[in-house]
């Protein structure tokens, strides 16, 4: 790890205020109120997220003590409360909420389905009930691979209600990725359904589950729940397949949820890390909860009539956080939308915020660029009168997004949150409290009170501000991951490195501006942030040697005006080198192979064919070089240590 490269490249001086009228009714309203909260987190951390927790959760025994660190970085919060998550999100509504929208559910085609807090609380149960007539107990794990429905949330919730861990596998992931999960999860439940609607397409989903249960090592699972969504014919295996309306007929719509203790695991979700192996990253339940509930109160400013829109899918940490737990816990109003923004046209979005009356809308930087280019004037068409809040998430917000989001979108009167956190941090770390915190559009701000966020040098020293660093969490926080699942060692020589002083390594670097502000500037590792979402540059690259034509692939980011990064691929092949169209025949073929290994997310953007890599004598491929060849620029970098300068002109031309 260095930082020597760390600088600061970003010179922002625009400053927007918050309004007013906003910082009037804000939930945190003002500086000095986020001054006195971050205070009293200093004073007494344990005590003041005693409080919190007290205040967002129903605890069906109250917890005695807080943070336990006696087993470092095993660390627990409110270990002997009792809770369950769902009777958070669900019947602690019903006498207040009963008949209040929990979501508002548009499909691809635009049809719109409410569904209240007492209908959720009733399906969730006898999908519980369903779960539990097939053996599912405290505990076993689900994997669930579902498109953006109802559904997914009924069964995520089912699960928590039971104390079943669920792990979603986003449906946009290959049978090869959803295998990988299912084995190392052991689960012994799949979830899915026959296909998804996207972009007035009928698109087939249970096919890879079918795939996956093929592969071999799925013993555990025992059933397999499909829920019928576009009746396309699907192959059915009687022994495993079970419909999900024919499970679940007859089951009774209440069920008593399981009190866990609040270190259960919730659920596991599997991300990229440095290594070919994705992360089962594991959440808790009432630190987590908390996590989710104290951000939309403070993040968020979420008052009962809100209408929230997290446009994340579930099979991201966003949509666990932000769709299936924190809003429902909130009692909050939230749309949940099948398809995809593009689709009848690029206005889709303005126009469900028009018709739904949406007041938060939270989505990706990517899909932001990706609208601008698609029509940046669309927004103007649609009454957008209704919002009071923005957010952002996954990556760094490029300036000129960010200005058009704010007076656009936003129409100059809504503050922009750009979110900064992690699958592994579970809710928001770093990001403007609305009604509090001057906006700098490319800047994350400030840490929420009680996050002990920092930036130190290699050794754990802070460094002043105004110069780049790792980005460190000093204490532990109860939102955090607890372990990887099956690897607890890999959770803390990839988490907390022995020279960081126990810290949090969140894996990206950041800068801190003179005025404290925070700059995320990218991954420290080989992770790349493709349209938001992580990719490890060796889990690709092992799909591509996983080709029986490949020898050797090496994996590199290119910044892209949308997708933010782009893959690009350098590839040397058992064979002689290809040139023109059989070149641009393989090229195809690979890329097809990776989306079918990994998911499309990650198909490389380009690839380039070399007789060689660009290696040290000792054998190192030099990515440095391969990052500039890769954005086409000059190689100005000293390549006397190479052992083979001549294969750099082959690599730098990218196939047409
Ligand atoms: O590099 C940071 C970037 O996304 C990474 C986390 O990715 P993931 O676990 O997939 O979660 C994405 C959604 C929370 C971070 O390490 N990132 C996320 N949010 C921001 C960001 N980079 C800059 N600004 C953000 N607001």
């Amino acid at each position: 790890m260095s930082t020597s490269s760390v600088e600061s490249v970003l010179h922002e001086n625009r400053v927007f205020h918050p309004h007013e009228s906003f910082v009037a009714q804000a939930n945190l309203s003002g500086m000095h109120a986020y001054h006195a909260l971050c205070a009293e987190a200093e004073k007494d951390y344990g005590g003041f997220w005693g409080n919190q927790a007290r205040k967002h959760i129903h605890w069906h025994k109250p917890f005695t003590a807080t943070l336990d660190e006696s087993n470092a970085p095993f660390y627990k919060w409110f270990e002997d409360g009792e809770l369950n998550v769902s009777y958070n999100c669900l019947d602690r509504h019903l006498a207040t909420r009963g008949n209040k929208t929990a979501i508002i559910f548009e499909g691809d085609d635009g049809s719109v389905i409410h569904v209240t807090y007492k209908e959720l609380h009733s399906r969730v149960c006898r999908f519980a009930n369903t779960l539990k007539s097939l053996g599912v107990a405290k505990g076993d794990r689900v994997v669930i691979y579902l498109p953006m429905s109802v559904e997914a949330v009924v069964a995520m919730q089912a699960c928590a209600r039971i104390g079943a861990i669920h792990s979603v596998v986003f449906g946009g992931f290959s049978s090869k990725s959803l295998h990988e999960r299912i084995v190392d999860a052991g689960a012994v439940l799949v979830i899915t359904s026959d296909g998804q609607f996207r972009g007035g397409k009928a698109l087939p989903l249970k096919p890879a589950v079918d795939e996956a249960m093929s592969m071999g090592g799925v013993e555990s699972v025992k059933s397999v729940v499909v829920y019928r969504r576009t009746g396309a014919e699907c192959a059915f295996n009687p022994s495993v397949d079970k419909w999900w309306h024919d499970v679940e007929a007859g089951q009774s719509d209440q069920c008593e949820p399981e009190l866990v203790g609040a270190e259960h695991p919730l659920f596991i979700l599997y991300t990229s890390g440095s290594t070919g192996k994705p992360k089962g990253v594991q959440h808790s339940s009432g630190g987590y909860l908390l996590g989710a509930m104290a951000s939309l109160h403070w993040v968020f400013d979420l008052k009962e009539d809100d209408v929230f829109w997290c446009t994340a899918d579930v099979g991201w940490i966003t949509g666990h956080s932000y769709v299936a737990y924190g809003p429902l816990a909130s009692g909050c109003t939230q749309v949940i939308f099948e398809g995809v923004p593009t689709y009848p046209d690029a206005g889709r979005f303005w126009k469900m915020i028009q018709d739904h009356k949406v007041t938060i809308f939270y989505t990706a930087p990517t899909a932001i660029r990706s609208l601008i280019k698609a029509g940046g004037d669309l927004p103007k068409q649609y009454d957008l009168s209704s919002l009071r809040l923005l957010g952002s998430v996954g990556e760094p917000i490029n300036p000129e997004a960010w200005m058009w989001y704010y007076n656009v979108v936003g129409g100059g009167r809504c503050p922009i949150a750009d979110t900064w956190w992690q699958t592994e941090t579970g809710s928001h770390m770093i990001s403007p409290i609305p009604g509090v915190v001057p906006l700098k559009p490319g800047s994350c701000t400030f840490p929420l009170p009680g996050i002990m966020a920092d930036i130190v040098d290699e050794v754990g020293h802070d460094v002043e501000k105004g110069k780049g660093g790792f980005l460190v969490i000093k204490r532990p926080f109860p939102s955090q991951v607890r372990t990887l699942w099956n690897d607890p060692e890999r959770f803390k020589s990839a988490y907390f490195p022995p020279e960081l002083k126990g810290y949090y390594l969140a894996g990206d670097s950041a800068n801190r501006d003179l005025d404290g502000y925070f700059w995320i500037m990218g991954r420290i590792d080989d992770v790349l942030n493709v349209s938001g979402h992580r990719l490890g540059t060796m889990e690709i690259e092992s799909a591509l040697v996983g080709n029986p034509l490949v020898a050797e692939a090496a994996v590199v980011g290119r910044p892209h005006e949308i997708k933010g990064e782009a893959v690009v691929a350098f590839v040397v092949l058992k064979g002689v080198r290809p040139e023109g169209d059989a070149a641009k025949k393989i090229a195809a073929d690979l890329r097809d192979w990776v989306g079918r290994e990994i998911g499309p997310i990650a198909k490389p953007d380009e690839i380039r064919f070399g007789d060689n890599l660009p290696k040290t004598r000792s054998g190192k491929i030099m990515r440095r070089l391969l990052r500039s060849l890769a954005k086409g620029e000059e190689i100005t970098q000293d390549t006397s240590t190479l052992e083979n300068p001549s294969i750099l002109e082959q690599l730098k031309e990218a196939i047409k």
